[in-house]
């Protein structure tokens, strides 16, 4: 559990500082089950980081602007994290409204129940779980779903179980990472060649999904109405200050994958970390993700 004053700091978002809470060699950043990780603190502090990268705020705002939602509609957001996609969206919904996030961590529903506050519209934070929404049918005029398939064992259902809530003429909105994009310049080609190898294999999750959203979203019957990508990049951090850039992992957790890939000799594990944590220190790092984004709707209802 996170503590009354840990969680009164998550509240008031200082995120940065928070990053530091976690251990270094396990700030590995896993998604699937949130409650209970040693490292919850950061995870829940993780999100208030990405919901800061360049990349999110571009996609968020593109979604809003394809959405164009109207007073009165209802919005179904699963994975919903902290809250605050869903919350921002709320703000189009006027009084009448609804908004409904669901999230499988009982720690992130407790942190976006607190921030719903201030929300005009009917809001309502729940824990479930994705793949079986305690949801109507046909009930919602929008589902969406942020960097959470890529946690999923499968995605495709989750797809079909959001849109088993949507109304006939709903949409469905889907924005998730690409780690196969994946990309770390520290002015070694040896070790850039290594990363992308290891980014590009699935270990036990769909961790490529974003290419793969306007599949996901035509297999389940619908039609792609538009589409986009943004890349997050990160050209500096101070290794000494905390252990992984802005809102990612650490490099240890990085050389640890790599190890698992058998892109990195588990000899060599140390080395790498400190080549990429000595580039930082002197201004030659950067790495880039992108992140893709379809809004999507039904085919019957455009027919
Ligand atoms: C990387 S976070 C993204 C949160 C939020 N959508 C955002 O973009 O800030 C992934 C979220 O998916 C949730 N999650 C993972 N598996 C889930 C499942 N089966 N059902 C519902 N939520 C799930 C996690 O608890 C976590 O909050």
């Amino acid at each position: 559990m996170v503590g009354c004053a840990l969680m009164n700091r998550l509240l008031d978002r200082p995120s940065r500082s928070l990053n530091r809470v976690g251990n270094r060699e396990t700030h590995g950043l896993g998604y699937k089950r949130v409650d209970g990780d040693p490292n919850v603190a950061v995870l829940l502090a993780t999100m208030d980081a990405t919901a800061g990268w360049e990349a999110t705020r571009r996609l968020r705002a593109w979604e809003r602007d394809q959405l164009r939602l109207d007073g009165g509609q209802r919005l179904l957001d699963v994975g919903c994290g902290l809250g605050d996609a869903a919350l921002a969206l709320a703000e189009d919904l006027g009084d009448d409204g609804e908004v409904v996030g669901v999230d499988a961590s009982a720690e992130m529903v407790t942190v976006a129940q607190n921030r719903a506050s201030a929300a005009r519209c009917h809001v309502r934070f729940a824990v479930g779980d994705v793949l079986a929404l305690d949801e109507p049918d046909d009930y919602f005029d929008v589902a969406r779903s942020e960097r959470t398939l890529q946690w999923l064992t499968d995605p495709q259902a989750a797809v079909l179980e959001m849109v088993r809530t949507l109304r006939v003429s709903g949409m469905i909105s889907l924005i998730d990472s690409d780690w196969s994009t994946f990309t770390v310049d520290v002015g070694d080609d040896d070790l850039a060649g290594r990363v992308r190898e290891a980014m590009h294999t699935e270990r036990g999750r769909p961790s490529n999904i974003g290419r793969r959203l306007p599949e996901l979203v035509r297999a389940a019957g619908f039609e792609v109405l538009a589409a986009t990508t943004a890349t997050q990049t990160w050209k500096g951090w101070n290794p000494d200050q905390s252990p992984a850039p802005d809102g990612c992992f650490s490099m240890s957790s990085l050389a640890d994958d790599l190890v698992d890939a058998g892109q990195l000799p588990p000899a060599d594990r140390e080395r790498f970390v400190s080549t990429i944590h000595q580039a930082a220190r002197d201004a030659r790092f950067s790495m880039a993700l992108t992140m893709f984004a379809v809004v999507a709707g039904a085919r019957t209802a455009m027919d």
